[in-house]
C-alpha cells in the first residue's frame, strides 16, 4: 500500500501495518487547540467509527486524513490511495451524475468506469440525471459512487447519512456495510449516531478533549441484531462515555 506522509515531524519505518497511523497530531485554530497529542491506528480493511459531541474536532481529524488540511503538528500515515464523501454529497450541478463520479480523477477515464460504480451503488438509472433531480438518498448514493472510482485503501466518511430521512438512512447504512465487506478497504466514519456505530462498526471511538478518549472492539457477529441485549449493552456503554443519560434518551 503507497502511504501519504504529511506533518512537519517525519517519522520512517513501514506503515504496511496500519491503514492510518497517527501519532502526536495536534491542529490549533486561533490559539485554541482543537486536536491536542491525538493518537489513532486503524488497520487495513477494518471499520472504525468515531462519536463526540458537536465541535470536538471529528471533521477536523477527518480533514486532516484527507490531506485537506496540512496546517498540524505530529505525524499523520495514511493510504495514497483515499477517498471522502461528506454529509452534503457536493455535486457539481452543472455536470449529469456520471460526470460528477469522475470528477476530478486523472487520465480521463471513460463513461463504463462511472457506471460500474454507479450499478454498486444501485444508481445506474440515473447516470444521465442532473444533480438537482436526485433525492437525498440518491445524491448520497452517487457521493458514495464517486469515493469507490478511486478504489480506495481507506474511505472517510463524515456524517454521510446525517441529512436522510430514516427509511432512506437504513438503507445507506447497510449498502455502506456492503460496499466495505465487498471491497474490503478500512473506513473511518464519523457519525453522531450511537447504533449506526455499534451496527457498521469493528471498533468506535470516542473523541474528546482533543484526543481519542475511549474506545470500544465491537465483536458481535454481523449482520448485527439491535434488539440483541449484547448491542444494548455497548450502546448503553458509549452513551454513558458520550454523557448522555440512556435510560433519559429510551424515554
Ligand atoms: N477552519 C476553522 N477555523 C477556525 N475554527 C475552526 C475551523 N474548523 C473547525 N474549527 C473549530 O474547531 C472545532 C472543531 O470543529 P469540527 O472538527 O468541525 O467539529 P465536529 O466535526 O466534531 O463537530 C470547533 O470549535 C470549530 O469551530
Ligand atoms: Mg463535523
Amino acid at each position: 500500500m503507497a502511504t501519504d506522509v504529511h506533518g512537519p515531524v517525519t517519522t520512517t519505518g513501514s506503515s504496511a501495518s496500519a491503514a492510518v497511523r497517527v501519532a502526536g497530531l495536534s491542529r490549533t485554530f486561533d490559539g485554541r487547540r482543537v486536536i491536542d497529542g491525538l493518537e489513532l491506528t486503524v488497520r487495513p480493511g477494518e471499520f472504525v467509527a468515531l462519536l463526540g459531541r458537536s465541535g470536538c474536532g471529528k471533521s477536523t481529524l477527518l480533514k486532516i486524513l484527507a490531506g485537506l488540511d496540512r496546517d498540524i503538528d505530529g505525524t499523520v500515515f495514511v493510504p495514497r490511495r483515499k477517498a471522502t464523501a461528506f454529509q452534503a454529497p457536493r455535486l457539481m450541478p452543472w455536470k449529469k451524475v456520471w460526470r460528477n463520479v469522475l470528477l476530478g480523477l486523472p487520465d480521463k477515464p471513460e463513461r463504463a468506469v462511472a457506471e460500474r460504480a454507479l450499478e454498486e451503488v444501485g444508481l445506474s438509472h440515473r447516470a444521465d440525471a442532473w444533480p438537482k433531480t436526485l433525492s437525498g438518498g440518491e445524491a448520497q448514493r452517487a457521493s458514495l459512487a464517486r469515493a469507490l472510482v478511486r478504489e480506495p485503501d481507506l474511505l472517510l466518511l463524515d456524517e454521510p447519512f446525517g441529512a436522510l430521512d430514516a427509511l432512506t438512512r437504513i438503507k445507506a447504512q447497510r449498502l455502506v456495510g456492503e460496499l466495505w465487506q465487498r471491497r474490503g478497504c478500512a473506513v473511518l466514519l464519523v457519525t453522531h449516531d450511537v447504533e449506526e456505530a455499534v451496527l457498521l462498526a469493528d471498533r468506535v471511538l470516542v473523541m474528546d478533549d482533543g484526543v481519542i478518549a475511549h474506545e470500544a472492539e465491537i465483536d458481535l457477529p454481523r449482520p448485527r441484531d439491535i434488539a440483541d441485549p449484547r448491542f444494548a449493552r455497548i450502546r448503553a456503554g458509549l452513551l454513558d462515555r458520550l454523557g448522555v443519560d440512556a435510560t433519559a434518551e429510551a424515554a
